[in-house]
């Protein structure tokens, strides 16, 4: 594989950390940014870490020095966050990630080649009005229930659209072609599940606390009722999933987003293989209406055969597998 310099924003943040493991593994020079320092572990991987704010135009001046070929723009705020805060939550997410569409575009006509741009999307831009709704759609594709229902879904949405403006129509009106500098590609990941960092400001978090809670031999009261039903990923698909998009040609691609999917289980399934998994384990259920509210406009599965056909997506981990193979030797350890 060649060696490319690859910039990733969130690069502490969940996904951020197993991929700028991955990255690295597989020979690339990283250049990180993060609100805050990378542990010396994660530092030592990466080419340079610029700590800051990504609506800093210092950070990204700092980024532009470098010839970057690929960026994987992590940095957000995720739905629960971003609802109790919702102007913060465009700033971070609608601004932040049109900061760095820019910087490609700059980078992408510098080096005279596109500058791919890889974009975590989620399953929160869908919104399905009601419970009977979501229970009779079953799997959305990518173009149904587009009528996201927080304010994390609503930009996330419209970075998807942003993605595809400036690859294909920027500035269509002037007398220079200043299309073609961005390659744009995203995934709509569903609730990620990691072994080793608990997720902070989702609302898919329900089932990452459960199983740390448990790890931890601490009791959990998960706020979500035991039927809600959303799809989840463990992490290393997750980050398979960024990468192998990165990798697709691009004569295969139909789409610039994808949805990806893995599997689809109530909270009540995940609090019985988390029981099964850990038996002294507490789970009780006292859900929040409003967080409820969110998770219940959300798909209860999605549609990924685009992605199967044009990519070759395929999950690895299924629930079981990713307890037995993944989660439960690496929790264990990390809290033992
Ligand atoms: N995990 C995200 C959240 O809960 C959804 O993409 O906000």
């Amino acid at each position: 594989m060649n060696k490319k310099t690859i910039l990733l924003t969130g690069a502490n943040g969940e996904i951020g950390h197993t991929l700028l493991e991955d990255l690295t593994n597989h020979g690339h020079s990283v250049i990180a940014i993060d609100l805050h320092p990378l542990s010396p572990e994660h530092e030592s991987l990466c080419e340079e870490v610029i700590v800051g704010n990504i609506l800093d135009e210092d950070v990204i001046r700092a980024a532009e020095k470098h010839d970057i070929h690929e960026i994987y723009h992590l940095a957000a705020l995720l739905s629960t966050s971003a609802e109790r805060n919702p102007e913060l939550g465009h700033r971070v997410n609608v601004e932040g990630t049109l900061n760095f569409l820019q910087l490609a575009y700059r980078l992408g006509k510098r080096m005279g080649e596109p500058v791919k741009f890889l974009f975590p999307s989620t399953i929160a831009v869908f919104g399905i009005a009601s419970l009977d709704d979501k229970m009779r759609i079953g799997k959305v594709s990518e173009e149904d229930c587009l009528m996201p229902m927080t304010m994390y879904g609503v930009n996330k949405l419209y970075n998807e659209h942003l993605g595809r403006y400036y690859s294909e129509l920027y500035k269509r009106l002037s007398p220079e072609t200043e299309t073609g500098f961005i390659d744009f590609r995203g995934v709509r990941f569903p609730g990620l599940i990691s072994a080793f960092t608990v997720p902070t400001g989702g609302t898919s978090d329900f089932a990452p606390e459960m199983i740390h809670s448990a790890a931890q031999h601490k009791p959990y009261t998960c706020f979500v009722r035991p039927d809600a039903q959303i799809p989840f990923m463990a992490m290393p698909d997750g980050v398979r999933a960024l990468v192998e998009l990165a990798a697709a040609p691009a004569e295969n691609l139909t789409r610039r987003i994808y949805n990806i999917g893995a599997f689809a289980p109530s909270a009540a399934e995940i609090a019985d293989i988390v029981r099964k998994a850990f038996p002294d384990t507490i789970i009780t259920f006292s859900p929040d209406e409003k967080r409820q509210g969110i998770i219940d406009s959300w798909p209860a599965d999605v549609d990924d055969s685009a992605a199967r056909n044009d990519w070759g997506w395929k999950p690895q981990y299924d629930l079981e597998r990713t307890f037995n193979e993944y989660l439960l030797p690496n929790i264990t350890k990390m809290y033992s």
